[in-house]
């Protein structure tokens, strides 16, 4: 089996699968040890004469760590130092930074250690969904279905909990920090205030918070699937419990009432609708019913639901009929599965999106273990862009079919990241290195959709049409201005630099670990050494705090991609080593300055730059309502503002610290 990274969406969760499962524990002990104990240097350089190491250098280390059970690298020049908890490592893990670009000589060590022993959870090698299992419709087939996922587990609590309302707020936290150093939230830009209508939101999606998951007739999903894959998630937990949103829902939305949120973004899962993902097969009533009672209670609670369609959950079904995203066949079918929620949900939901984040979801679908799982015809080189081409043509399916059945409200897809800034000021190759992240990232989608009907050029030119196909004038007619606004999930911003072999190399090299994006992303200053911002929980290498660049990378954003409104639709931090406090000390679990500090540093830049720089922001949403299921990093990696007691059967809430700024922030500027 082998492991593929996707270069150009370094640092993203999603595509930080290891081959092997490492019990969380170890791991946590394995970040001690590792400032310890340097088992074996494996290898070492100095007298760069610029400063990016050698490619020879980074090839010597990347053949190095292939070959070794090292799962993280640290890498030292000039004072400061990178660590990198992946094997997905690339030369961006070993960027360096100089005082200056004019210094000769720098000296670059990196040490690869030794990774303690893995618990595998398997002992057979992982195998793919198996394409191509006959329809069949039955109950009996859906337990055929979830036979490919194997043993499920049940949920403590499987009927509708109807909670005390109104929630009562406990005590505010005392200030974080005296006057002279931080303001309270309130007094943050105290004569900035948000526009009319602005949506303070928290996050959701219905893999991550729902649990419950083969509960009224819901079918499987691929993560349902993948949770259980050996090594897959790092913590080896899976979402078959989780928050039990399902059926917690209505205190849910009660205690966000409480906190004064006025609007939830959450998904519905496709395959609690149809359990077999198809047009052609039955609806589940129960789920249908299910998310009209979901919304019915936001409304009534004054919360306005914000409704995706999908957050990367494909029905299991669909991946084992025929690939799923990898198969054209899919647009047909998400087209119908839209269909039939607008038409249920139609005058109740004013905002919807289609897809989160499509270009994160189409590079997993190239990643581990999916990868192990391909429509015919399709490989590790053009499934990440044969999806975003069935994901678009689907997206913009749905789009038009909003519009003629006259649905009342706008419609948008989710993009993620942000445009970069050139790591070297400049250089004319870190200039270039900046429009290929823009074009390999947000472009893939926002281009097409919001401005050309068409790829990024650049895309096309490294490209070629059996990795990327090419879309017809037809296709673009139908694909150009399918979207009412613009919605991007910006947790963090960075630099952008040219690989040290050079981008012209990269490009003609399809073996180039870096190609097809040939750029990096880089988290240090170039000039100062200095990090970016304040790293989050290790299990988040890819997120540091940016506040700072908030406001230049939505100027960038909209001068590319220009709408008359946008909504920050998600954002947000892990709290460092939050997974590993003592979960019987709620006034620790609940404490979370950087957390706080993250949401009051990008809500204050986000004032700025609706104020000073005129974009048109009408909504912020922070991911999470409540501590989740985070992917390929489980229950360990805490994004919530809520922490969810996961050892209690009844999965108490408590509010963090964050949850108290955010209200505070959000009464002082509504
Ligand atoms: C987003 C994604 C969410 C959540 C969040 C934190 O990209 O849409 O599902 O995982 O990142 O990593």
């Amino acid at each position: 089996m082998t492991i593929r990274t996707d270069p150009h969406v370094l640092h993203k969760k999603t595509t930080r699968f290891s081959p092997i499962s490492v019990d969380h524990t170890m791991l946590r002990l394995y970040w001690i040890v590792t400032l310890l104990y340097t088992a074996k240097v494996a290898h070492s350089q100095s007298g760069f004469s610029d400063a990016v190491p050698s490619s020879a250098f980074t090839s010597q280390l990347r053949t190095s760590l292939a070959s070794s059970t090292a799962i993280s690298v640290t890498a030292v020049s000039s004072g400061f130092s990178t660590v990198t908890p992946s094997k997905s490592i690339t030369s961006s893990g070993f960027a360096t930074a100089t005082p200056s670009n004019t210094i000769a000589s720098i000296t670059a060590t990196a040490t690869i250690t030794a990774a303690p022993t893995p618990t595998v959870t398997s002992s057979s090698s992982p195998s793919g969904i198996p394409i191509g299992i006959p329809r069949d419709y039955s109950p009996a087939g859906l337990a055929k279905l979830w036979d490919l996922v194997g043993p499920v587990e049940v949920p403590p609590i499987t009927t509708t909990v109807i909670p005390q309302t109104p929630i009562a707020l406990p005590s505010h936290p005392p200030a974080l920090y005296p006057s002279f150093l931080a303001v309270a939230p309130k007094d943050i830009l105290p004569d900035l205030k948000y526009p009319e209508g602005f949506l303070f939101g928290v996050a959701s999606a219905a893999y991550q918070v729902e649990g419950a998951v083969m509960e009224e007739g819901k079918g499987p999903s691929v993560w349902d699937w993948a949770s259980r894959q050996p090594g897959a998630v790092t913590d080896n937990t899976t979402a078959d419990v989780v928050d039990l949103h399902y059926f917690l829902y209505k205190e849910d939305v009660a205690r966000i009432a409480a906190l004064g949120v006025n609007s939830h973004s959450f998904s519905v899962s496709w395959a609690r609708i149809f359990p077999f993902g198809a047009a052609d097969s039955p609806v589940n009533q129960q789920g249908l019913d299910h998310y009209a009672d979901v919304i019915e209670t936001h409304l009534k609670s004054n919360i306005t639901p914000v409704v995706t369609l999908f957050h990367w959950d494909t029905p299991l079904a669909l991946a084992a009929y025929y690939g799923g995203f990898t198969s054209p066949q899919i647009v047909d079918d998400f087209v119908h599965y839209a269909k039939t929620v607008f038409t249920a949900y139609n005058g109740s939901v004013h905002t919807w999106y289609t897809f989160n984040e499509p270009q994160v979801y189409c590079a997993q679908v190239g990643s581990f273990p999916f990868n192990l799982s391909f429509a015919p015809g399709i490989n590790e080189q053009n499934a990440q862009f044969q999806c975003s081409y069935n994901l678009l043509k689907a997206h913009a399916g749905a789009v038009k079919a909003f519009r003629e059945m006259g649905i009342t409200g706008e419609i948008a897809f989710k993009s993620a990241d942000y445009i970069g800034m050139p790591w070297r000021a400049n250089n004319t190759e870190d200039m270039e290195a900046v429009e290929r992240n823009a074009a390999f990232n947000i472009g893939v989608f926002a281009d097409p959709v919001y401005t050309t009907g068409d790829w990024p050029q650049i895309l096309k030119d490294t490209l070629p049409p059996d990795v990327l196909p090419r879309l017809t004038e037809q296709e673009s007619k139908e694909i150009l201005g399918t979207a009412d606004f613009f919605a991007i999930d910006a947790y963090r911003t960075y630099w952008n630099a040219a690989p040290p072999e050079g981008i012209d190399a990269c490009v003609n090299n399809t073996s180039d670990p870096l190609w097809p994006g040939c750029f990096l992303e880089l988290m240090n200053d170039f000039n100062t050494g200095w990090s970016s911002g304040p790293a989050s929980d290790p299990l988040t290498p890819w997120l540091q705090a940016t506040p700072q660049f908030l406001r230049p990378s939505f100027k960038r954003l909209h001068e590319r991609w220009p709408t008359s409104k946008i909504y920050l639709s998600e954002f947000g931090f892990t709290q460092p080593f939050e997974g590993v406090r003592n979960p019987q000390v709620l006034f620790q679990l609940t404490e979370d300055p950087e957390r706080t500090n993250y949401y009051m540093t990008y809500l204050g830049e986000l004032l700025l730059s609706i104020h000073e720089d005129g974009i048109p922001v009408q909504g912020a949403f922070c991911w999470a309502i409540m501590d989740n299921a985070e992917w390929n990093s489980g229950l360990s990696a805490r994004f919530g503002i809520q922490y969810v007691n996961y050892s209690s059967p009844t999965l108490e809430r408590s509010y963090k610290r964050s949850a108290f700024a955010l209200a505070d922030f959000f009464e002082a500027h509504l």
